[in-house]
């Protein structure tokens, strides 16, 4: 979809992807953008860059999704909508009526609002959770659907209730199954990512990281800038009904980014191994070669260089950090 012009909604759009997805699509010839939120976890501190510029507005009359009224009042003459808004894989976990209710229901109304008011073009967060453990690497668009949680389960509905959304009323859609996203406006809630705000905090203490299990659990990490360009293609693209992993391809080990935090803050501390915690998946690496060639998105920023960024705006953001820490 040509995106000049044109008003966009970001549902879920204050949270880690959303706000950087807001940064990103101000740099283009965008009309206004929309930002409907609960803050349940988001925060109007991670657009504190989008709300400096007058085409980025708060929905203020509410932002839920269970609150359809309203939801369907924000969509009136909005060309675009992206779709970030869910709970998290371990509020899912410990909640699984409340992870229907939001990640399924939620996303049932977001569909039913887009319809109702003709929107153009919807971009769904979808994830590699859909996967669960690889049963082949890297995992294609293919892959199987092998989870065996809550969330992933939802997630598997929403993919489904997106195509017949558009098999039923020709909705356009495309579905983003991000990798393990990390960078800056992170908290401390990711399952697998977490482990680097944790092994920041015992570094600035003088103590070691800790790893739990062998280290040898291998994900595919990709930064937050670079799943935010990957909405923006996915918008601008024609390709409808499909589905598409926003990875880097990249095999890393847990031992390995443990390494390299150690390596990036100039430490001399060593690993210290503990008995493995509750683990969801143990090895999870997307192909990226889809992506590239449907909707013309390729990750550039190197989980080196990523970090980098993490540890910058770490530095220069204590107090949101400590507020996310408190939250966690
Ligand atoms: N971060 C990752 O590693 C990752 C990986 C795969 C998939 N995803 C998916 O991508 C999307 C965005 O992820 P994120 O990391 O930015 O998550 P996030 O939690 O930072 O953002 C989600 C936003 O949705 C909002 N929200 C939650 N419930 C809501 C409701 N009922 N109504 C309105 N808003 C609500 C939250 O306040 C938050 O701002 C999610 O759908 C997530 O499942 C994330």
């Amino acid at each position: 979809m040509e995106i000049k012009g044109k008003r966009l909604l970001l549902i879920g759009g204050a949270g880690l992807i959303g706000s950087h997805t807001v940064d990103e699509l101000l740099k283009e010839d965008i009309g206004e953008l929309i930002i409907y939120d609960n803050f349940c976890r988001g925060s109007e501190e991670n657009l504190e860059i989008g709300l400096k510029d007058p085409r980025c507005k708060i929905f203020k009359a509410g932002g839920d999704i269970l609150q359809t009224d309203i939801l369907d009042a924000a969509m009136k003459d909005i060309d675009g909508v992206f779709h970030f808004a869910a709970l998290w894989l371990l509020q899912c976990y410990e909640y699984p009526r409340s992870a229907f209710e939001v990640n399924v229901k939620g996303t049932f109304n977001v569909l039913e609002a887009c319809v109702k008011n003709r929107v153009q073009r919807l971009v769904f967060s979808s994830s590699a959770s859909v996967y669960g453990d690889a049963v082949e690497e890297p995992m294609t668009e293919e892959h199987p659907y092998n989870n065996t949680n809550f969330y992933g389960a939802t997630k598997i509905a929403d993919e489904h209730m997106c195509r017949a959304f558009y098999h039923r009323y020709k909705l356009p859609y495309v579905g983003l199954r991000y990798m393990n996203v990390y960078g800056p406006r992170q908290d401390y809630k990711g399952a697998y990512i977490a482990v680097i705000m944790k092994i920041l905090d015992r570094l600035d203490q003088g103590l070691a990281p800790i790893v739990y299990g062998d280290g040898s659990q291998a994900y595919d990490f990709i930064y937050v800038g670079d799943c935010a360009q990957a909405n923006v293609c996915a918008m601008k693209a024609e390709t409808t009904d499909s589905f598409y992993n926003v990875g880097m391809g990249v095999r890393t080990t847990i031992k390995e980014l443990a390494e390299l935090l150690l390596e990036l803050t100039g430490s001399n501390l060593e690993i210290q191994y503990e008995p493995a915690g509750m683990t969801f998946v143990k090895n999870r690496i997307g192909c990226p070669k889809k992506a590239k060639m449907e909707i013309g998105f390729e990750a550039h920023v190197t989980l080196r260089e990523g970090l980098k960024s993490l540890i910058e705006w770490r530095k220069s953001h204590m107090e949101a950090v400590e507020k996310r820490r408190r939250k966690a």
